[in-house]
């Protein structure tokens, strides 16, 4: 799958590439992504390579023009696809889009090649719109532009081409995977015993005893200082550890 990402920033992206599971996935070729600089296509005989704009009838801030945005499209070769059916998505981010969620990055996944538009200054002109198939939004706040966003629809739609997460079922019961509201359940890895006595005493109760559970009985019958995992996932029964799973996983926090 390609990923074409559009910003005045091209720089934001060279580390997050080279330190994640992305980097992984770009070398054995499941992803191919590239980084287009905007200010590439600015007007030719503008020195400073603007892209943004003030605001026809007065306002605060710049927004980004529309001609540098559509000549990057066209120099890219991405048809619209509101008007050629084509397996290409082109994607504004923005605060005023649709809410992105996990469903989102599945179905974008289906897609042989998703361009991300990144937005800054105050946004774009509204002419923008017409060039792109869908506008999303990360959530509601707003940042100063469109690159963190972009990394996340990357990296989440990402995950669901195949190779990309190392094991092929570590997608199968995370959070979220079943519904919105689905809570993958607890995990453990080693130490089994964990002594938190060198925890911050904010953690700790009035008594020295944790305020979280869960506390374990000591053998004289006190309560004792340890986090433990619990028995059943080291019991080597998977039966049984399948059906703690399916008890603890549930809804997540509101
Ligand atoms: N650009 C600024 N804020 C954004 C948001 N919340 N989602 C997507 N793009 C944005």
């Amino acid at each position: 799958m390609r990923f074409d990402i559009i910003t005045i920033f091209p720089k934001i992206f060279t580390s997050y590439f080279s330190e994640t599971i992305l980097h992984r996935a770009m070398e054995k070729k499941f992803i191919d992504v590239r980084i287009h600089d905007l200010r590439k296509y600015a007007e030719k005989n503008d020195a400073h390579k603007s892209v943004d704009g003030r605001l026809y009838g007065g306002g605060p801030g710049m927004i980004l023009k529309i001609e540098p945005i559509a000549k990057a499209l066209r120099a890219l070769k991405i048809p619209n696809s509101k008007f050629q059916i084509l397996n290409s998505r082109i994607i504004m981010l923005t605060p005023s889009g649709k809410r992105y969620t996990q469903r989102d990055a599945e179905r974008l996944s289906k897609y042989k090649r998703v361009v991300l538009l990144c937005g800054r200054y105050e946004g774009f002109d509204a002419r923008v719109d017409r060039l792109v198939d869908e506008k999303i939004s990360i959530g509601d706040y707003v940042l100063a532009g469109g690159e963190i966003p972009a990394m996340i629809l990357l990296e989440t739609i990402a995950r669901h081409i195949p190779g990309v997460v190392g094991h092929k079922d570590a997608l199968k019961n995370e959070t979220f995977s079943k519904d919105l509201d689905y809570k993958e359940y607890p995990q453990y890895t080693r130490p089994e015993v964990f002594y938190p006595s060198h925890l911050p005493s904010p953690l700790l109760g009035k008594e020295g005893k944790f305020k979280t559970p869960p506390l374990t009985k000591g053998r004289r019958g006190g309560v004792k200082k340890v986090w433990r995992v619990p028995k059943i996932l080291l019991s080597g029964n998977h039966k049984k550890i399948e059906e703690w799973r399916e008890k603890e996983s549930g809804i997540r926090d509101q």
